[in-house]
């Protein structure tokens, strides 16, 4: 029995940053930003979308067209929580009308939660074919106004369906993971910003890529050339090709021009929105089955990184047909219906963001009608509605 991913739901805000515009307000040349850092816009979240109303939003993307009565299992991957005790999924179970039979929760590892969520939700499956399970992935990447890090913030997330048979991606048995206590990246619970030893964490992030992929290749008894692609997890693009560019050291020229390619397929969607954090790996997934053209069944790599770090590699195969199964024109409307902020704009959006309304003040939403946004709080209670 195979088990996969079944279908894949993404979602970002609806405001962007131009990088050219981020790097003449910060002095900077703004190929250092394109070409150094490989980002060309930013999502930005105002203060209506969190990691729950755009994990709502990305599941709505396909929830019409499931068996919603299977659903066993509801897994929500994040390190933009919103409590630290509620898990995110209940907001999201009660928005979907979910039944109360779900099993659901929040699992946190830095980015690395949303493949924690997936690889539970593989083993479900396995156990209970019959059933099926929702994992979402949803952040806000936020470092602050006027730091390095800024250039590779971003607001976004993707929900995926596992079940058998699917009919996008196949997950292949076994992974290599590794992981050590280290302080690259973090957040702790008094701050709304994340804390980083940014060069350290590329070095970390390179390490933990060199590691895993070796040792699965062993593993599997597979060679770099058998695969069609490798996908990163893609804190800003350039992380991504310095990985890829360790992978194809000594391979080929074929196998070198096809993981190169396809890297520049699977990067197409975060180089747009910026970093999701525990949903950038699968956003680089859909990229690469957006923008690539895959030959049926073709093996595909994934490395997920998250700091603190715990890294994995580990791998699947695209189903024959699996583009019948995306939705490629609403995937390009989500992003061309961005509305382009000016650099003060951004500013004051960040800056309001950082805190929780009043207690008792309405928020009200500018998104599209049917998206779901957070409406405040009543009594400390989180509201969330639907435009
Ligand atoms: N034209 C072209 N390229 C230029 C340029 C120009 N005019 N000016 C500079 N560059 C290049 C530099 O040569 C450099 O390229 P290389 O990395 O290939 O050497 C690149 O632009 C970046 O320049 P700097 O190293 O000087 O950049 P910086 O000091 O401003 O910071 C950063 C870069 C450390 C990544 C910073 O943005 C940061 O801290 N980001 C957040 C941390 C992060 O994302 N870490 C990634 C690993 S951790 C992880 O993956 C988990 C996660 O999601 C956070």
């Amino acid at each position: 029995m195979q088990v996969g991913i079944d279908q894949i739901g993404f979602y970002t805000p609806n405001k962007y940053v131009d990088m050219v515009d981020l790097a003449h307000a910060r002095n900077q040349d703004p190929n250092k930003f394109l070409i150094g850092i490989g980002q060309a816009k930013m999502s930005v979240a105002d203060q209506t979308q969190d990691a729950v109303s755009m994990g709502i939003n990305a599941t709505l993307r396909y929830w019409n067209k499931i068996d919603q009565d299977k659903i066993g299992l509801l897994v929500f991957g994040t390190e933009s929580s919103v409590d630290q005790s509620k898990s995110a999924s209940l907001f999201v179970k009660t928005a979907l009308k979910m039944k109360p039979q779900v099993r659901t929760f929040e699992v946190k590892e830095a980015c690395f939660g949303l493949t924690a969520g997936l690889m539970i939700a593989r083993d479900f499956v396995r156990v209970h074919p019959e059933q099926t399970a929702i994992v979402i992935g949803s952040d806000i990447a936020r470092y602050g106004i006027n730091t390095p890090g800024e250039v590779t913030q971003g607001a976004g997330s993707i929900s995926m369906l596992v079940k058998a048979e699917p009919r996008i991606f196949s997950l292949n048995d076994g992974h290599s993971a590794y992981s050590e206590d280290i302080n690259d990246f973090w957040r702790p619970n008094n701050r709304a910003t994340a804390l980083v030893e940014g060069k350290y964490s590329t070095q970390v992030y390179l390490d933990f890529f060199t590691k895993t992929f070796a040792t699965y290749k062993e593993q599997k008894n597979w060679h770099t050339q058998d695969f069609s692609s490798i996908i990163y997890h893609l804190p800003f693009t350039k992380q991504g090709l310095k990985a890829n560019r360790l992978a194809v050291e000594n391979e080929d020229e074929e196998t070198t021009k096809r993981l190169m390619d396809n890297f520049e397929s699977s990067k197409q969607l975060g180089m747009n929105v910026g970093n999701i954090y525990t949903a950038s790996l699968y956003m680089s997934l859909l990229s690469l089955l957006e923008n690539a053209k895959l030959a049926p069944n073709s093996l595909i790599g994934l490395f997920s990184y998250g700091s603190g770090a715990m890294a994995e590699f580990f791998s699947g195969n695209t189903i024959d047909g699996y583009e019948k199964q995306l939705d490629i024109d609403g995937d390009q409307k989500l992003l061309s219906r961005r509305r382009k902020l000016s650099i003060e704009e951004y500013e004051r959006i960040f800056t309001v963001g950082l805190d929780l309304p009043e207690d008792g003040i309405v928020l009200e939403s500018d998104e599209s009608a049917g998206n779901w946004y957070f409406a405040g709080t009543e009594n400390n209670v989180r509201i969330y509605k639907q435009k």
